[in-house]
């Protein structure tokens, strides 16, 4: 059955999703600027780290958030307050060993590191061009067999991120919810890459995949209820609300 609850929090990526198309950009922000000021909650959730994700937010003029999660899940910023969300990132130590993750991951050929701006703690990544469905499972055994309690995020056939089992953009968004208030199924939210994946199927959100959506993420989401939308980037974003009844018309952009 259709979920009928009025969405209360959209959750959305950045790199891809938001911005790619300027002129979608914009009209999605003159839309969502138009909405009652009880519109949505309005979270990012990139993969970038959070300094990085506020600054590329303002550059490219997207609408305010209220919160931003960064790091593929790692981390979240209370944007309003001004202050991190500290109690989220705690929970990321059971089970993780950044320094076995590191060594495993380096026990692999054709893997190189992410610039250092993209480490942290919690995050390790890397770059492994075209890996294959097997090599990732590989990588994951050996990681299992190492004994830390790691997950393996694959995105843009490029990007590796290895994390704490209780991180990624699934777990942040669910985590947020709970500490909103708010039920999963009160959730839209949208991507393009793997690492989306999570919180597109994350169970009672309602998923927007955009139309330029790389084919890991198609993939994943076949046969499930996520929202498969045709315009690219904002374009898809917005479509996607309005399948899903959170903005009902289009407010002709404006050229600021
Ligand atoms: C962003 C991050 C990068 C990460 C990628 C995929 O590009 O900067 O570190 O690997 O997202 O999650």
């Amino acid at each position: 059955m259709e979920n009928q609850k009025p969405v209360r929090l959209l959750c959305s990526d950045i790199d891809g999703t938001l911005l790619g198309v300027p002129e979608a950009t914009r009209r999605l922000r003159a839309a969502w600027e138009a909405l009652p000021p009880d519109r949505p909650i309005l979270v990012f959730s990139t993969g970038r780290l959070l300094d990085d994700a506020l600054k590329v937010a303002a550059e490219h003029g997207l609408p305010m958030p209220d919160y931003v999660i960064g790091g593929v899940g790692t981390m979240i910023f209370n944007a309003r307050e001004q202050k991190r969300l500290d109690e989220f990132s705690t929970e990321l130590d059971q089970g993780w060993e950044r320094g076995t993750v590191d060594r495993v991951v380096r026990g692999f050929s054709g893997i190189d590191p992410q610039p250092d701006e993209q480490q942290h703690p919690w995050k390790s990544s890397w770059f492994w061009h075209g890996a294959s469905p097997e090599q990732i499972a590989e990588l994951e055994q050996a990681l299992a067999d190492a004994g830390v309690g790691a997950q393996v995020i694959y995105s843009s056939a490029r990007d590796l991120d290895v994390l704490p089992l209780a991180a990624n953009k699934g777990n942040a968004l669910r985590w947020i919810c709970g500490h909103l208030g708010l039920g999963t199924d009160e959730a839209v939210a949208a991507g393009d890459t793997g690492n989306d994946v999570r919180m597109l199927l994350e169970p009672g959100v309602r998923g927007i995949a955009v139309g330029n959506a790389e084919p890991e993420l198609r993939e994943a989401i076949r046969g499930s209820s996520v929202y498969a939308a045709r315009g690219e980037c904002a374009a898809g974003v917005l479509e996607g609300l309005i399948h899903f009844g959170v903005i009902r018309e289009e407010i002709p952009a404006t050229n600021s």
